[in-house]
Parts: structure tokens; C-alpha cells; sequence
């Protein structure tokens, strides 16, 4: 079973400076629960493209953080090369040291138009290049009010995995991020989280993952905060956050960690 994680979802935020500063603020603010932290958790931020080689960087210069911190993409093509303008290969990614992907969140389905079948191809890409992947799945809020919220992420899940070679994955990351929780501050509770987890649970098992799910963590995102953390990362089969916002200020997104690690109580 990977370690439980907490990963942030920079989105289109920040810049080199702010960027170069948080790793520092992140390793000041852990520092003296480093040792437990390394222990139990494994912490991926996902910034912008151009970022990724700077915070690499600024993690490596310091050789005691540096298996403390890893370095995510927001998004992967899932062909090797050539005449796509604007989008990044997975070699490119492989070059500059990033560990793990983000597919499907929901604003590239909606902004970008990611379709299940390109969110499909990501996921293949993504596994067969050896990065975790990190698949986002989740139900708008017209869908929940309907009711139809588990045949909706089963929906989703069955489309991502079609025809994907399961038997190469080592480890992988399933996000249950609801679209309405998504920067409203309403985060989703355990009576809306719980039953979503043992449909992902149960998706795996029957889908044939390594292992009966062995390699399989599900984060939960949506609104999660230092305040929140703790209730919500008490849930059963939580094993982790997919954090936005709050994952922009080091400071912020270490008292998640703090939080996780039952010191912020
Ligand atoms: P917020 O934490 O800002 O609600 O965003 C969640 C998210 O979309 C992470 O991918």
C-alpha cells in the first residue's frame, strides 16, 4: 500500500519567485516533524510547466529535504512527440524530474475540453511511462442533487480504465474531488465521502488492479483547509488530500500536513 499523501494543485498560480519561496517556507515550517513526516507521507505539489525544473532544483540544493518533496504536472499529451503546440510529452516531463500526473480534473474537462476518451489516453500514457498517475473523478452538482452521483464516478472510472494495462501499475493515486466542492468552501462530508470511497474501492477490486487495489490511494479534494483536515482525513479509506487553494501558502498547506500527522491538534 503507498503512504498515505498530501498533494497540491497549484492550478494557474504563482510564479518563479513565489514558487522558489514556498519550497523554503514549506522546509522551515516542517521542520522538527521531518523525520515523521518522511515516515508517513508522501507530499507532491503539481505547479506550472515552466516551474517544475526551478522547484526541483530548489528541493535537491537542500540534500536534507530532499526526498521530502516531489514534483508533479497538471497534465501530460499522450503522444511522444511532434506537432501538438502547446502541449507536453511525457518524455519532456521524465527530463525535469516530475514524479506523478494529474489527469482529468475536472477543469480540463470543462475549460479544455479533455473528453473521457483523451482522459482514457493520458491514463495509458501515464502508466505505461512509469509516472503515477493522479485521475481526478467527481460529480457536478446538478448531478448530486439528482441522486445519480455513483453511476455518474462509476461512469467515469469505466471510461478512464478502458482497455489500460493494469498489471503495470505500481502506484496510483484516485481523486474523489465533487465539482461542487471544488473552491466554494463547501467541502464534501463523511456521509457524502464514504460511500464514494467503497464505490472506488469496489471499482478496483472488480476492475482487476494489482493486488486487489494494493498500489491503489484515494484522496478526497474539494475545499480542504488546515481547519478541515483533521475531520476529514479521519474518514475510513481517506487516505490522503488533493488540495487547491490552500496549497498555494507553505504555510497553509503544512498545517494540512500537521494536521494529517495529528501534531496540529
Ligand atoms: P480547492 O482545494 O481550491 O477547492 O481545489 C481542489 C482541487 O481542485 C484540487 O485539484
Amino acid at each position: 500500500m503507498p503512504k498515505p499523501a498530501l498533494m497540491g494543485n497549484w492550478k494557474m498560480n504563482s510564479d518563479l519567485s513565489s514558487a522558489v519561496g514556498f519550497v523554503e517556507e514549506f522546509f522551515k515550517h516542517i521542520s522538527g516533524i521531518e523525520g515523521k513526516i518522511r515516515e508517513l507521507f508522501d507530499v507532491v505539489i503539481f505547479p506550472q510547466f515552466p516551474l517544475i525544473k526551478p522547484i526541483v532544483d530548489s528541493v535537491e540544493a537542500g540534500a536534507r529535504w530532499s526526498d521530502l518533496l516531489r514534483v508533479g504536472a497538471q497534465d501530460i499529451q499522450p503522444e511522444d512527440r511532434g506537432a501538438f503546440t502547446g502541449a507536453v510529452n511525457g518524455i519532456c516531463l521524465k527530463s525535469v524530474g516530475v514524479s506523478s500526473v494529474i489527469i482529468g480534473h475536472s477543469e480540463r474537462r470543462w475549460f479544455f475540453g479533455d473528453s473521457d476518451s483523451l482522459v482514457n489516453a493520458k491514463l495509458s500514457t501515464t502508466i505505461n511511462m512509469n509516472f503515477e498517475p493522479v485521475l481526478c473523478i467527481g460529480e457536478p452538482g446538478e448531478i448530486r442533487d439528482k441522486g445519480e452521483q455513483d453511476s455518474f464516478v462509476l461512469a467515469q472510472l469505466e471510461t478512464a480504465f478502458d482497455s489500460v494495462k493494469l498489471d503495470s501499475i505500481s502506484a496510483i493515486s484516485l481523486a474523489y474531488e465533487p465539482v461542487w466542492s471544488i473552491g466554494t468552501g463547501r467541502n464534501a462530508t463523511e456521509a457524502e465521502i464514504a460511500p464514494m470511497i467503497e464505490l472506488i474501492r469496489g471499482f478496483a477490486t472488480k476492475a482487476g488492479f494489482p493486488g486487489g487495489g494494493a498500489n491503489l490511494r484515494i484522496l478526497y479534494g474539494g475545499s480542504v483547509n488546515p481547519q478541515n483536515a483533521s475531520e476529514l482525513y479521519s474518514i475510513d479509506g481517506v487516505d490522503g488530500f488533493l488540495v487547491g487553494g490552500a496549497s498555494l501558502d507553505a504555510l497553509s498547506f503544512s498545517a494540512i500536513l500537521d494536521a494529517m500527522a495529528g501534531e496540529g491538534e
